[in-house]
């Protein structure tokens, strides 16, 4: 999703926290940021105290969040990795207190990789152990633009100008795909965003799962 900002962790995470810490699920306690990006979210997560292990196949990506922990102290809180997030993952299963997949698997572009994702994200969570994952709605103003004038080969995708695949949902989809995990809460998100230059409000889905 271009146009996410690289310094400000996202909402939805801190919310999560939020939530994390009044189910008395506080720090230090395991986190995998899956998709991590440049680690907006990986950086806000381990300045709370988590230990936090950031996944992303993008080597520039994951170097910089190295970089960004080493110059902000948390180097030791922060294990970055270089690797796909829809092949398995280099962790035992239940070693992760929890997961956040920030519009990451979103990007994943098919639907089999996708399930790899969300079996990895399974199988690497501790019974128990908490999960949030925030997806761009089908209903999105400006997805639905989109999802006219250049859809992808899958119901509710899209092509970006620029070439990638976006996985958007509309709540039901979101609830069967997860319904591996016991569905704490599955919720809108309204919020001012800025995409290929126009500014609007975006509605996201966000879900927070508990592995049983
Ligand atoms: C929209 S960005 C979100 C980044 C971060 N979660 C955030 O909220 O700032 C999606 C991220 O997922 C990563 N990603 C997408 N598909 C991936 C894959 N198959 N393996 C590893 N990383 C992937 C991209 O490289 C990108 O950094």
């Amino acid at each position: 999703m271009p146009g996410l900002s690289s310094n400000q962790p996202s909402s939805t995470v801190v919310a999560f926290a939020e939530f994390l810490a009044s189910q008395g699920f506080l720090p230090p306690k395991r986190v995998v940021d899956i998709g991590c990006g440049v680690g907006r979210n990986s950086m806000y997560l381990a300045g709370l105290g988590f230990e936090v292990h950031a996944m992303d196949y993008i080597r520039q990506a994951v170097s910089s969040l190295a970089e960004k922990a080493g110059a902000g102290g948390l180097r030791e809180m922060v294990n970055v990795i270089e690797a796909p997030i829809d092949s398995t993952w280099p962790f035992a299963g239940g070693f992760f207190d929890a997961a956040v997949d920030c519009f990451s698997s979103i990007d994943i572009e098919t639907l089999s990789g996708r399930q790899v994702c969300r079996g990895e994200m399974f199988r690497t969570l501790k019974p128990g152990g908490y999960a949030m994952v925030a997806v761009v709605s089908s209903s999105d103003e400006f997805e639905r633009e989109m999802s006219v004038r250049s859809p992808g080969a899958e119901k509710n995708s899209v092509i970006w100008p620029n070439g990638k695949f976006q996985k958007n949902y509309v709540k039901g989809e979101l609830e069967g795909f997860y319904s591996c995990f016991k569905i704490l809460r599955l919720f809108e998100v309204k919020k001012p965003a800025y995409k290929l230059g126009r500014h609007y409000t975006a509605t996201n889905l966000v879900c927070y799962l508990r592995k049983e």
